[in-house]
């Protein structure tokens, strides 16, 4: 009995504090939403243009609605030692467990090919669209720019494309960093050895990757402790009533 009613109260309480964070996560997306401009700005990973089209208010406000109606069927259910409530909070959040094993699975099977896609639509792209398509160049311009990078190689993307032979056999500015007072020809670009683009965004990638794998792990950790929690519960009660 006396496990029962520690397991009972822990999970009580652990449900309550996911409620509580929930409510906490929505609410700091519904301010992201309202004040989405001035706000957005001053976060450091959302501040590049890249991510600036992720919608984080409806993303965090979708996040802590879920851990709120959870906590709370996880709390009844315990509360009340109701096991319809249990089950469904186990269910829910297998389901959830679920899911990301499976998103992590296509994220990893995804990043793999990601290079060989990049590659296949960046390199001609350079070539050939590069200065004569505006919106491919406003892109690459802003990624060379932002992350201070040079074609998807090297400036060697450049050598012979459309933009190259417009103008004067020169290489784009961001070729030829610390060196703007020179025209950025082909030694000029090859002594200033300004990165690919590619190894820049892969670099810029990584860390983010590394604090979401973490976070992800911890989550997963979190989940399966419920589940258990939430079984015990529900084989404890059902074992009582027979
Ligand atoms: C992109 O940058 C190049 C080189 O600085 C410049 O000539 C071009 O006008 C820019 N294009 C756009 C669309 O911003
Ligand atoms: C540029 O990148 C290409 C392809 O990766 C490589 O073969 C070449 O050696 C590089 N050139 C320079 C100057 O780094």
């Amino acid at each position: 009995m006396g496990c029962f009613t520690f397991v009972k109260a822990v999970m009580v309480m652990f449900n309550l504090l996911i409620c509580l964070a929930g409510i906490c996560v929505a609410t700091v997306g519904i301010w992201v939403t309202v004040y989405e401009n001035s706000f957005m700005s001053i976060l450091p990973p959302f501040n590049d243009k890249i991510w600036s089209h992720v919608n984080v208010g409806i993303f965090c406000i979708s996040i802590g609605a879920v851990m709120t109606w959870l906590g709370m069927i996880g709390c009844c259910g315990a509360q009340k030692e109701s096991k319809c409530l249990l089950i469904m909070f186990f269910s829910i959040v297998l389901i959830i467990c679920i899911a990301e094993v499976a998103a992590a699975v296509v994220t990893l099977v995804y990043s793999s090919y990601a290079e060989i896609f990049l590659r296949m639509w960046a390199i001609p792209g350079l070539k050939e669209q590069y200065g004569k398509n505006q919106i491919f160049t406003n892109l690459w311009n802003s990624t060379m720019t932002t992350l201070q990078c040079c074609g998807f190689n090297n400036y060697t993307d450049f050598s012979g494309s459309y933009y190259y032979k417009q103008n004067g056999e020169l290489y784009p500015p961001a070729c030829c960093l610390g060196l703007e007072l020179f025209p950025c020809d082909e030694d000029n670009a090859d002594y200033s050895r300004v990165m690919g683009c590619f190894k820049r965004i892969v670099k810029h990638t990584k860390m983010n990757v590394n604090i979401l794998g973490g976070i992800a792990a911890g989550v997963t950790a979190i989940e399966l402790a419920a589940m258990g929690v939430a079984m015990y519960l529900y084989c404890y009660l059902d074992k009582k009533e027979t």
